[in-house]
């Protein structure tokens, strides 16, 4: 019995949420990265939420760690599972891909949020000061009733206000819908930069993206990037960082590094975002 919170974020965005629930709920915090390693995931919790960010939508949306966990996951069939997905600028497909793998998996999704925050990939550039500012207040004022619905096991699909587009939101998610698959082959584009495999999965060539990274003459070889790397993708050799292509591109190096020297060829002119409420301990995994 009780309540189970299981997050991954890069940048603080899905703790904040996965945080915040899981004081309201009184539920227990538990980071999927710490989880993922196991054989299977079993757990006596009644009520499981899993808040996540959204990943490359075209691909379905849900980060491959996330993915690696919901197909862990055994006897789900009769819990109470809540999915909170964060995006930048549109979550259309996530939810329901986390819902197949969780289906397969004998269980279901039964009430799925998405939440607007601010966007920590290129397109940080959007996102001033001023509407990140808003997107946090707009996810406090609904915080609570993402809490009525859970508190009743309520069943559905919710969008939390967007910021950036208002009301144009629920349109613009029907006529991109369809679509978004269209989007796939420059995903893909992208992500076989940095690979050798000419036809590897998306699984496969997202590991390799880490290739992007690159260290300039700032690098003081302090081993932030290494502890705050959710998946242990960094080490340190002769006080530079050497990444080992098990990326999720979470960018949690990118941002978090003290001096700003960590960079990434898919990055140029991204300003450095992590959300203010959280900490570089916060994000650090306990052993
Ligand atoms: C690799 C990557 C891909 C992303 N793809 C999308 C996307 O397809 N749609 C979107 O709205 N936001 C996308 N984002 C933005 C994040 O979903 C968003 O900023 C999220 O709140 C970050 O959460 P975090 O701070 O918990 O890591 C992407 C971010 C990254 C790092």
């Amino acid at each position: 019995m009780g309540t189970e919170i299981y997050y991954f974020s890069g940048t603080g965005n899905s703790l904040v949420v996965a945080r915040d629930m899981a004081r309201k709920i009184g539920g227990e915090l538990i980071p999927i990265a710490s989880m993922v390693d196991k054989e299977v995931i079993k757990t006596d919790a009644d009520i499981i939420g899993i808040v996540f960010p959204t990943y490359y939508e075209p691909y379905g949306g849900v980060p491959l760690i996330v993915r690696k966990f919901a197909r862990k996951l055994e006897d789900m069939d009769s819990k109470y599972i809540f999915a909170i997905c964060t995006y930048g600028s549109a979550s259309v497909k996530a939810l329901n891909c986390l819902d197949n793998i969780i289906k397969s998996r004998g269980g279901k999704i039964s009430a799925g949020f998405t939440v607007n925050m601010p966007n920590n990939m290129a397109g940080a550039k959007i996102n001033n000061v001023q509407k990140q500012q808003q997107m946090f207040r707009v996810w406090e004022e609904n915080m609570e009733s993402i809490y009525e619905h859970v508190n009743v096991r309520k069943e559905g699909r919710f969008d939390i206000p967007n910021v950036l587009v208002g009301r144009t939101y629920v349109l613009l998610k029907i006529i991109v819908n369809p679509i978004i698959s269209l989007f796939k082959p420059m995903t893909l584009r992208h992500l076989k930069r940095y690979s050798d495999s000419r036809d590897g999965s998306y699984e496969e060539l997202l590991q390799f993206m880490d290739r992007s990274f690159y260290t300039n003459d700032k690098c003081a070889g302090c081993g932030n990037c290494a502890k705050i790397c959710p998946v242990k993708n960094i080490e340190m050799v002769e006080e530079q960082p050497k990444w080992q292509h098990r990326c999720e591109f979470c960018l949690a190096c990118f941002h978090w590094c003290p001096k700003e020297a960590i960079c990434s060829s898919e990055l140029e002119g991204t300003v450095r975002y992590h959300h203010p409420d959280v900490k570089v301990s916060d994000m650090i995994l306990k052993d």
